[in-house]
């Protein structure tokens, strides 16, 4: 019975104990033994556990006794990086309710807020509460002036909480059984489900998380999804149990639930997509569907040129696991052929290389992330351009426009200054900047988005000794005063080095592109000019001496498998380099420009 049933979310900024607590609520709900608990249950892919972060959102069905009456309580996770922040949004909107969990030792922090506006758009019932109430440091009752400040949020009923240690864990439970909202279906209307997570299994196919708004789904139905357009059959219909999947014949009105359709593509079930009965359709989608945009670019490249075919089928295969990468493949004169792909932000970015390279075995070479340009060409055409070495000569072009976010940053007030100083060099504009507390500083900026796909990121953690959170949002397109700036190496320009910049830092880029340049370009046999020009004219440059030296000398000319050893060791060292001309460029050469200032 729908009334008996909570579905609500955690939202949290990293590593404020998102993944711990809902451990400890998945233990608390007898679900799991204490033995059979492994640590971060609900972090399920390799990478994920690696770096700590909540990739796709999963979710598990618990039932929580409360006076006698046992209640179903759906924990939907939502995925803690801004790359993923549609995959929150929908998420929440599955949700009737979300807890907001904040360390009680720090305090509010960008993606915090971030979040908590998207759950009041989606009317959730916010219950406050303060974590890691164990620690010396904490201090709730400065977060909940902080939580009440920032967010306008009563936090006179804020509960205090230890994850780890398990105080508060069951008024919590009771809390939540208590002020959220049960879910308010109607049971008899045809059948409307949101799809709020899809992933694939390398098994069942892939797999649609869905959340049941009316009528039901049930084992055998004809369903279709409204987005795409297509029919599919119901094969099976799994609850979501945090150890295992347990069969259902029906996912009822309220629930939330796992729906096989034995499809091989992820596209075809894309999150934020409405899946109805094929005979009997609900009138309208459920709002707020679209298909993600990819806002960062880069090209990617095998080492060796003959595995292109192989990048391309690996491709190809991650795209019906993860349908929201792009990909078209481009060629470079001094890389051969590849592929120019599209990302949600640069986490995903990391993410999607290091895939290819662990599961598909593959050496590539990724070239520097840009955004998509828009650049007004003397015909009065637009073209949306995603790898500056496609830009239009100058005299063929009006302007360039870039995107740009609107991005907020909180940080503790001793990294003001710093802070300011970063934001100032990123080309950002200041719109706000509001003291939450005596120690603690928001503001916000309107910032060109390319500044923050380059390195930002690393950037604000080390002005501000990791203290700092930053999240983003897109708020279109502005004229940029952008010009081209190409790498030669050797006299060839090196088209997979060339850069988008703005004009007046330009100079000092070059200058500073040539030097880091210098220090990774290994010793030829010959001299090497490194040059860095705008258009024809040359406006720095470096030279890498020769080596001069012939390594085999060493070996006297006498022992020949010690001759032959050394140079096997020097081709094994050159499998990672790429041949640009006469000169061997190792990997890191193509992503030298995310080091400069
Ligand atoms: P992401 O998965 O990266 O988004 O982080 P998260 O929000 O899920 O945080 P996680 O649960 O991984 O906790 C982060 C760190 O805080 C871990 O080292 C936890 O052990 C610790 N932690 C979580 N809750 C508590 C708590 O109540 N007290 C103390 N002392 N530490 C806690």
């Amino acid at each position: 019975m729908q009334k008996y049933i909570r579905n609500f979310c955690i939202i949290a900024h990293i590593d404020h104990g998102k993944s711990t607590l809902a451990d400890r609520l998945i233990q608390e709900c007898g679900a799991v033994s204490a033995r059979e608990m492994t640590a971060q249950m609900m972090d399920t892919m390799d990478i994920e556990k690696e770096r700590g972060i909540t990739i796709k959102a999963q979710s598990v069905r618990l039932t929580y006794v409360k006076d006698g009456q046992p209640y179903i309580l759906n924990l939907i996770d939502t995925p803690g990086h801004v790359d993923f922040s549609y995959e929150v949004s929908r998420s929440l909107a599955s949700s009737n309710g979300a807890l907001l969990v904040v360390d009680a030792s720090q305090g509010v922090e960008a993606q915090t807020i971030a979040n908590v506006y998207i759950a009041l758009e989606n009317n959730l019932e916010i219950i406050p509460v303060l974590n890691k109430i164990d620690l010396p440091a904490a201090d709730p009752e400065r977060v909940k002036d902080e939580i009440e400040h920032t967010i306008g949020l009563d936090c006179s009923e804020a509960l205090s909480v230890s994850a780890k240690s398990g105080i508060g864990i069951r008024e919590l439970l009771d809390t939540l059984v208590d002020k959220i909202p049960a879910p308010t279906g109607n049971e008899d209307a045809p059948t409307k489900a949101l799809i709020y997570d899809s992933w694939f299994d390398n098994y069942l196919g892939a797999l649609a998380l869905v959340r049941v708004y009316d009528g039901a789904i049930k084992k055998g139905q004809e369903v279709y999804v409204m987005g795409t357009g297509k029919k599919h059959e119901v094969l099976n219909l799994m609850y979501p149990h945090p150890l295992v999947l347990e069969k259902t014949p029906m996912i009822k009105t309220g629930e939330v639930g796992i729906v096989v359709l034995g499809l091989k593509n992820v596209g075809d079930v894309k999150v934020g997509d409405t899946i109805t009965d094929f005979r009997n359709k609900t009138k309208e989608p459920i709002p707020g569907f679209k298909e993600v945009k990819q806002f960062v670019f880069a090209g990617l490249y095998p080492i060796e040129t003959d595995k292109f075919e192989e990048l391309r089928d690996a491709l190809d295969k991650l795209k019906l696991n993860d349908s929201s990468i792009s990909y078209e493949p481009e060629t470079s004169a001094a890389l051969g052929f590849g592929f120019r792909v599209g990302f949600l932000g640069l986490l995903h970015m990391e993410v999607i290389k290091e895939r290819l390279e662990r599961e598909f075995d593959l050496d590539l070479i990724a070239t520097a992330p840009t955004v998509t340009y828009k650049v007004k060409t003397t015909k009065g055409t637009v073209l949306d351009i995603q790898n500056p070495s496609q830009l239009p000569p100058v005299n063929e072009f009006e302007e360039i426009q870039e995107p740009y976010v609107k991005a907020t940053v909180l940080t503790p007030t001793e990294f003001l200054g710093n802070i300011i100083i970063l934001m100032n060099n990123k080309r950002g504009m200041q719109k706000k900047m509001d003291y939450l507390s005596p120690e603690r500083v928001l503001l916000e900026y309107e910032i060109p988005l390319n500044e923050i796909v380059m390195d930002f990121y690393d950037k604000l953690k080390s002005v501000s000794k990791g203290y700092a959170s930053f999240d983003y949002e897109p708020i279109g397109y502005q004229v940029g005063d952008l010009v081209k700036l190409d790498l030669l190496v050797a006299g060839e320009p090196v088209d997979a080095l060339s850069i988008i910049v703005p004009r007046v830092s330009a100079q000092t880029r070059g200058r500073d592109f040539v030097k880091a340049m210098k220090e990774i370009v290994p010793r030829q046999l010959f001299e090497v000019a490194i040059q860095a020009s705008i258009g024809t004219k040359v406006i720095a440059r470096e030279t890498v001496k020769s080596m001069g030296k012939n390594v085999t000398a060493k070996c006297y000319g006498g022992d020949i498998t010690r001759k032959r050893k050394l140079l096997d060791k020097q081709k094994e060292g050159k499998k990672r380099m790429k041949s640009i001309g006469k000169v061997q460029l190792p990997q890191e050469a193509f992503l030298t420009i995310l080091k400069i200032d």
